[in-house]
């Protein structure tokens, strides 16, 4: 067992985080033909200018604050997200051109100055944002919202995204030990704070257009007909999928799948509840 905050721990993360970096160029991924029907329900997601908008900043970002870190294991682990951060935004550019969705990119909005504020702002994002994102993939995938192709050819970039989740989550709470912040419950305890104003963040996504929280606006352009029930069990599966790529003595993101279950249990001591089986889109 590693102890968390040592530089074994450090080393462990780090390693992890370089060694499964995969490489690809979204230029010359294998792109399917898409059909009229399909192009149709991508060019009617409203999110493609927002998600390019934030994964082109969160390269910039994570990229700057790279530069700013003196040890040279986490720079470079930090460095390398920086440019799957960049690769994303451009992944994105590409699919948009490739299937001529009409949506134009917007400016980016300039850089803090408070950099390790931003990354750490941007990793509970994250780890609120992919979570959902994992189980809104898998739902479309199950009611076959797109081609399957399309969802194999994106299978990587979430991998990626639970990669970042993950180094973030480790690399977080070897800050903290490293800074003295206290025994594991007290760093839980700051951590829930930061999860709960990232979940605000998201919440205030519904009401007006923002840069944050897109897969939460994702959750209401597939058209699915869905119980809070089959949501919640979807993304508790697949966040569970995953999570088993990881290395067990890594630390993983935990709040959400455990407040996802807690919540299911709830739901299914409800004496009317009823489960049903499929996913079907609601034009079905
Ligand atoms: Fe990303
Ligand atoms: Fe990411």
């Amino acid at each position: 067992m590693i102890k968390i905050g040592t530089d074994i721990h450090k080393e462990f993360f780090c390693r992890d985080f370089l060694n499964s970096h995969i490489s690809y160029d979204p230029e010359t991924m294998d792109w399917p033909k898409l059909d009229s029907d399909t192009l149709d329900k991508l060019r009617a997601i409203p999110f493609w200018e927002e998600a390019v908008s934030i994964e082109t900043r969160a390269g910039k970002m994570v990229s700057a604050f790279a530069k700013t870190i003196e040890d040279p294991l986490l720079r470079e682990a930090i460095a390398l997200q920086g440019q799957e951060e960049a690769r994303h935004g451009r992944l994105l550019k590409t699919l948009i051109t490739k299937y001529d969705l009409g949506a134009v990119a917007r400016p980016c909005q300039p850089l803090s100055r408070q950099l390790e504020a931003e990354f750490i702002e941007f990793g509970y994002d994250e780890c609120l944002d992919s979570y959902f994102a994992f189980g809104l993939f898998g739902i479309a995938r199950q009611a076959g919202f797109v081609p399957d192709s399309l969802f194999t050819l994106f299978d990587p970039i979430l991998d990626e995204e639970a990669r970042h989740i993950v180094f973030f989550v480790n690399w977080i709470a070897y800050l903290e030990t490293q800074r003295g912040a206290g025994a594991g419950w007290l760093r839980g305890l700051k951590s829930m704070g930061n999860y709960a104003r990232s979940l605000k963040r998201q919440y205030s996504t519904f009401g007006r257009s923002t840069n944050e929280g897109f897969t939460a606006k994702g959750a209401l352009n597939f058209n699915i007909n869905l119980t809070i029930e089959e949501f919640l069990d979807t993304c508790v599966a697949e966040n569970r999928k995953r999570m088993s790529q990881f290395h067990p003595a890594l630390l993983q993101p935990v709040l959400l799948p455990q407040l996802s279950v807690l919540v299911l249990k709830i739901i299914r001591l409800w004496p009317f509840h009823k489960t049903r089986t499929n996913l079907n889109p609601k034009s079905a």
